[in-house]
Order: structure tokens, then C-alpha cells, then sequence
């Protein structure tokens, strides 16, 4: 049998990497993409011997120029063929709208919402010429909420991936071609190590409400097997967005505001 291969990107720490090894114990080849070389090379060598997988690491900084058209171009080179994409990385800054650098902004729209839309534009097709594909896009929780204050531009950008995941799913449809917004609430990843509130968040939320990266990434995997649009992993998660969504608007921007209140982010 042929054995499918999916580019993950954000594949050298969190999310990224459990999601890196539920595919490759799924049978799966995987081409691995993130700036830091060591950790991949380190995660390819230990899944294609512990699984037999076929694993290539491509480095890539998803914030330049012409990052996304140069990745696709270097993995057309190798001559691989991509069945899944799994667009993963991401990062927020914390510090307020008008105290964040305008270059980290642009980083963070390029990241999580350029590199998507612009991998999924390039690698989808593909997909439904040959009548399978898998489009795994990691938005977040804060999508779902009404805002996110501090990280002004974060829960925005997770919306538009919630969206755009949604409208690409109907558009699928018969194509043998999976799309799935996967929006985990507080995992335990480097995450809150990179925007500095590591200590702010452990301290206002209890470990109950963390999950495990390798929890969410098979909730992940589960849900777009099973080609559904979203996926929450966690039942206080379904229900905190649940409440937001119910809400009158000024109540859950009241109650979010007094998230971000929490954590010293306003
Ligand atoms: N952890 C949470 O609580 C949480 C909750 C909801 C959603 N999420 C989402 O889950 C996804 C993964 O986050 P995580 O929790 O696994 O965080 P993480 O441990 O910090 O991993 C982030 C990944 O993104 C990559 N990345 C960051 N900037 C990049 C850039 N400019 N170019 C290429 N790759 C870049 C990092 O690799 P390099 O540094 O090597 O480039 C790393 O592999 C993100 O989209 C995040 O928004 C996380």
C-alpha cells in the first residue's frame, strides 16, 4: 500500500510534535517544518525508528518573505507528494496592541494566517486531483471566545482559521479531502514559555485544565479521520465556549475581560 505523507509545520516542539508522532505511528511519512533544526532532526530520527517512517526535516521561518512559495517549492524538488497538511505553528505576544513590536504583529498574521491560507492554496489541489487529503488546521479556545485582551490580534486570528476550516470543509465535500479547526484550551507545551506567562497562567488556572500535547494531538487526529469541521478537546473547554456563545455580547466580553484581568494582560 502507498503510504500517505503530511508536512507538519511548527514540528519541533508542542502540539506540533505530538501531532508529528500520532501520524507517524498512524502509518504516515511526514516532512517536518519549524526554525529549529535540533529538536526535529532529533524527533524524525526517533519516529523513523520507532515506527519505520520516512521523515525529512525542512527548515523554515513561516514570518519571511516568500517562505511558504520557497517550502513548497524545495518539497517539489524531493519529489514528494503532500496527502496532509497540518498547519501548527503559531505563538501570541501578550504585552498589549500598542506595546507590541508592529513587526511580531505582522509575524504572528503571517504565521498563523498567511502560512495557512497559502500552504492550503498550494498543497489542496493536489489533494483533490488524487481524491484524498487532510487539512488539520490548530486554531485555539480563544478562537470560539468573543475577544482576547492583551493578545489583541490572537483570538482573531484564530477565528478566521475556525472559519476558514469550515468553509473549506464544505467545499470538500465528496472530494475525499478532510478539513478539521482543531482549538485546544490550555495545553502543556513551550507555549507559554515563548510569550513570558508561564507563571501568570499556572498560577490563575488549576492542572485540571491543562492538557497533555499528546492528548489533544489524537483528539486531532480522531476528528479529522472522522472529517469533523471543529473539534474542542475537553468538556470545561466546550462548555466555557459554549457560555461565550450564548452570552449577550457585553457579557462575555466582560467575562473574558476578566480572563485577561487574571492575567495581568490588562
Ligand atoms: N499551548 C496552548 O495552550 C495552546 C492553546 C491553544 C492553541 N495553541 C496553538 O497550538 C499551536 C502550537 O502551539 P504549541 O502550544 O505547541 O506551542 P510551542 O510549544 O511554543 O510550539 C510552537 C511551534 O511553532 C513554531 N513556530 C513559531 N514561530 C514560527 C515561525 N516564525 N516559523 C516557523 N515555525 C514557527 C515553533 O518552532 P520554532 O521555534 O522551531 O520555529 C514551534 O514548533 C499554535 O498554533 C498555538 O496557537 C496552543
Amino acid at each position: 500500500m502507498t503510504r500517505r505523507r503530511v508536512l507538519v509545520t511548527g514540528a519541533s516542539a508542542g502540539i506540533g510534535r505530538a501531532l508529528a508522532t500520532v501520524y507517524a505511528r498512524e502509518g504516515w511519512d511526514l516532512i517536518l517544518t519549524a526554525r529549529r533544526q535540533a529538536p526535529m532532526d532529533a524527533l524524525a530520527a526517533d519516529l523513523a525508528a520507532a515506527t519505520g517512517c520516512d521523515a525529512r526535516v525542512l527548515l523554515a521561518d513561516l514570518a519571511g518573505d516568500g517562505a511558504v512559495t520557497d517550502l513548497v517549492d524545495r518539497i517539489a524538488d524531493l519529489g514528494l507528494t503532500v496527502d496532509g497538511l497540518i498547519n501548527n505553528a503559531g505563538f501570541s505576544r501578550t504585552e498589549g496592541f500598542l506595546h507590541t513590536d508592529p513587526d511580531a504583529q505582522q509575524a504572528m498574521i503571517r504565521v498563523m494566517l498567511t502560512a495557512p491560507v497559502a500552504l492550503s492554496r498550494a498543497l489542496v489541489p493536489g489533494m483533490v486531483e488524487r481524491g484524498f487529503g487532510r487539512v488539520l488546521n490548530v486554531a485555539s479556545l480563544a478562537g470560539r471566545m468573543p475577544a482576547t485582551g492583551g493578545d489583541t490580534l490572537y483570538g482573531p486570528i484564530k477565528s478566521f482559521l475556525i472559519k476558514a476550516s469550515q468553509g473549506l470543509w464544505l467545499e470538500m465535500q465528496g472530494t475525499g479531502v478532510h478539513v478539521t479547526a482543531l482549538c485546544p484550551g490550555y495545553t502543556l507545551t513551550e507555549f507559554h514559555d515563548v510569550n513570558g506567562t508561564r507563571e501568570e497562567v499556572s498560577s490563575a488556572y488549576p492542572a485540571w485544565m491543562w492538557q497533555t500535547a499528546d492528548h489533544v494531538a489524537r483528539v486531532g487526529w480522531q476528528a479529522c479521520e472522522a472529517n469533523r469541521p471543529q473539534v474542542t478537546p475537553g468538556i470545561m473547554n466546550n462548555l466555557m465556549a459554549g457560555l461565550a456563545k450564548h452570552l449577550p455580547d457585553r457579557m462575555a466580553l466582560s467575562m473574558v475581560g476578566g480572563h485577561a484581568k487574571r492575567l495581568k494582560r490588562i
